[in-house]
Parts: C-alpha cells; sequence; structure tokens
C-alpha cells in the first residue's frame, strides 16, 4: 500500500500545550488548580469586551464577514496601515501556518528553507517541518539573546522564510532596535522575514522597536500580533497580519474565508479600543515581574537562577530537573510549563499570574525544590 501521509508528515513532532486546568483535575481530583503555563492574561478578559461578546452571541447562526472588514479598519486606525496591508487570522499562529502555507514549495528540491532562532517558539519548525520544509536554526548567543549575525548567515538561495519573534517565547529575551534593523535591512532580498510581536504590549526595554516603524527598510517583511496575550482573548483565536499589499494578497488567496469568528471579530474590535484594559494588564505584569525577580533572588542559594523578561513569563534555570518541579508543583496544583521539549530540561517556564498566584508559585518552589535537592535529583 502507497504510505498515508508524505514522510516529512511523520518528522513533526506534535505540539505540546500548556496543561489544561480540566486535565489537572481529572488526573488529581485537585478543585484549587492555577495555570501559569500559557502566558495567558490573569486578569481575564475587558468587561467591555464580555459585554460586546453576549451581544455578538445573538448573531451566531450567521456567517462573519469573511473579509474582516471593520477589524481590519480599526487595526488599520490603530497603526495607520491600508485596509490591503492586514490580513486577520484565528490568532497569529494561524498567520505564522500561512505564511509558511503560502510560501513554501512542499516539493522544491533543494528543500526550501526556514530560518529561525535557536529556542525560540516551537510552531515554527513545527509548521515549517510539516510543510515539507527544512529548518535552519541559527545557534544563539549566552544569555538566551538571539545572534542576530548568525540568523543574517544562516540565509542562503533556499531560504524562504525567516522567524524573529521579538520579545521570544521561551526566552523573554528580546531583539533590540540597532539588531533589528540590521537584520531587516541585511537578510537577503528574496527571503519573507516575519517578525512574530506576539509579547510586544509586554516589552519595557528602551531600546526596543517594533518592526511595524522600520516597514521601509525591507519588502518583504510581515509583522504579526495577537489578541491572545495582552488583550485576554486566547480562547477566542484572532490574530493579524500586516504586510506590504502584495504579500498580503498572495497569502489572502489561500486564508479560509471565513477564518476568523463572528464574535472574535467583533471582540477584537473591543478589545483593540479598551486601553484602560491593556494598561491595567501591562501594569499587573510589571508588578508580577518584580513579584517573580525578588522571589527568585531569594532562591538563588538554592540554585535557582532566571533570564531577565521583557514579557508575561519568566524562564528559569533550576538545579534538579524541571520536569521533577513540574510534577511536584501540578501536585501542589500549581500548572508550569516544562522546557524539555525545547532541549531545556533543568528549565521551567513561568506565566506571570495575578499577585495572589505568583505568591502561590514561590511558595510552591521554595518547598519543592529543596526537597528533590535533598532526595538527591540531580539536574
Ligand atoms: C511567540 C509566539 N507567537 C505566536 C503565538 C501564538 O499565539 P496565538 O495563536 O494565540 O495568537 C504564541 C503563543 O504563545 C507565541 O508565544
Amino acid at each position: 500500500m502507497k504510505p498515508l501521509v508524505s514522510p516529512y508528515i511523520m518528522q513533526v513532532k506534535p505540539y505540546v500545550a500548556g496543561k489544561p486546568i480540566e486535565e489537572l483535575q481529572r488526573e488529581l481530583g485537585l478543585s484549587d488548580i492555577i495555570k501559569l503555563a500559557s502566558n495567558e492574561n490573569p486578569l481575564g478578559t475587558s468587561e467591555k469586551v464580555r459585554e460586546v461578546v453576549r451581544k455578538s452571541a445573538e448573531r451566531l447562526h450567521i456567517y462573519p464577514d469573511g473579509a474582516a472588514f471593520e477589524l481590519k479598519q480599526a487595526i488599520c486606525d490603530f497603526h495607520g496601515v491600508q485596509m490591503n496591508e492586514v490580513a486577520t487570522g484565528a490568532g497569529s499562529d494561524e498567520l505564522l501556518m500561512l505564511a509558511i502555507d503560502t510560501f513554501i514549495d512542499a516539493g522544491a528540491s533543494p528543500k526550501d528553507q526556514g530560518v529561525v532562532a535557536e529556542y525560540s517558539f516551537g510552531s515554527y519548525p513545527i509548521s515549517l517541518i510539516g510543510h515539507g520544509a527544512e529548518v535552519v536554526t541559527a545557534p544563539g548567543l549566552d544569555g538566551f539573546q538571539v545572534d542576530v549575525d548568525a540568523m543574517i548567515a544562516a540565509c542562503g538561495d533556499a531560504t524562504k522564510l525567516l522567524f524573529l519573534a521579538n520579545p521570544n517565547n521561551p526566552t523573554g529575551t528580546y531583539v533590540s532596535e540597532d539588531k533589528l534593523r540590521k537584520l531587516l535591512v541585511e537578510v537577503p532580498e528574496h527571503v519573507v522575514v516575519v517578525i512574530d510581536e506576539a509579547y510586544h504590549d509586554y516589552i519595557q526595554a528602551d531600546d526596543y522597536a517594533t518592526a511595524l516603524d522600520f516597514r521601509d527598510l525591507r519588502e518583504r517583511l510581515i509583522i504579526t500580533r495577537t489578541f491572545s496575550k495582552c488583550y485576554g482573548l486566547a480562547g477566542l483565536r484572532v490574530g493579524y497580519a500586516v504586510s506590504t499589499p502584495e504579500i498580503t494578497d498572495v497569502m489572502n488567496r489561500i486564508r479560509k474565508p471565513f477564518n476568523t469568528s463572528l464574535v472574535a471579530q467583533e471582540a477584537a474590535i473591543a478589545a483593540l479600543a479598551d486601553r484602560e484594559f491593556v494598561a491595567e494588564s501591562v501594569r499587573v505584569n510589571n508588578e508580577g515581574r518584580a513579584q517573580y525577580e525578588k522571589g527568585f533572588a531569594q532562591m538563588k542559594e538554592l540554585g535557582l537562577e532566571w533570564v531577565p523578561s521583557q514579557t508575561n513569563f519568566m524562564l528559569v534555570k533550576l538545579p534538579v530537573p524541571g520536569r521533577a518541579v513540574y510534577d511536584a508543583m501540578l501536585a501542589l496544583g500549581v500548572i508550569l510549563r516544562p522546557m524539555d521539549g525545547y532541549g531545556l530540561p533543568n528549565y521551567l517556564r513561568i506565566s506571570i499570574g495575578t499577585q495572589a498566584e505568583n505568591a502561590r508559585c514561590l511558595r510552591g518552589l521554595k518547598e519543592v525544590i529543596p526537597t528533590l535537592c535533598a532526595q538527591g535529583v540531580d539536574a
């Protein structure tokens, strides 16, 4: 019998998402669970958006506007871009996948390539490999810094796409304005550069700049944003991409016509307008980050280290395997994200939650790490 799928499909290691609260409830029978595993907004969703969603519920029987006209108009007003430069998607993940679908030729020989940075978002290699492309990983610098020069050097004739998450998941680090400019100018012009700004709103560094400010530096450029983080709409699945009219046009040719739901479109318009909620989300995140930094500093003698973060999560290095800490924290009802899938077995990623959630996580870590160390569980 002929093989069921092309061999590259079998090379994909499926994405492992953060453990859902309901799953842990089923497994351990716990009732008081917090999830700090998927970088969601601990404030939930803005009340103004919920009100809009309640009204949208009355029109669930009709198809959404496939062109997402009103949402795109709101995005255009917000960023000062044109309608034919914006595409919307079911989360930015769909738009990243759409870029791969559009620009990777699965049958190319030699294989089309996609360049990614070491320790970058796991979705890029999954989607690239799943579309028959070869992944070229540019090694990073100390401290989980992206090496922009290595990314530029990794590009060759077969490179179709380059992905840079700025700031980056799972490290929480960022690329400065100067380096971003360099990348946009020096990556060969045939490559479509995708700058994924899912965590843009959280960044506090003075020398960061959005790639939206540098669209004149490069023609083949896509910038993605999401409503899943600071806007509190991860469950609805909505994001957008800003690019040139030409790139937007080719991506729209294969975009599913109703990829963003009616509720998602209307909620996203309301979310974009509710600047107070975004500001409060950032304030709570800044407070939480400081809370973690203080708590982690107290655990330095336990052998804990952390990577300075510009996002709504912290990457933490442990003196024992991350999996062991993850399991012990699950037993306490705290869901974190193990990093062995990213090749970082001694690390955990912790999403910044409310003050009470962060305090509970820190208390748990202070209890669990010494116990595991005493048991001789080595990193
Ligand atoms: C760097 C990065 N990009 C994109 C996404 C996808 O977000 P969404 O599909 O919810 O917009 C995530 C989600 O965690 C992410 O971390």
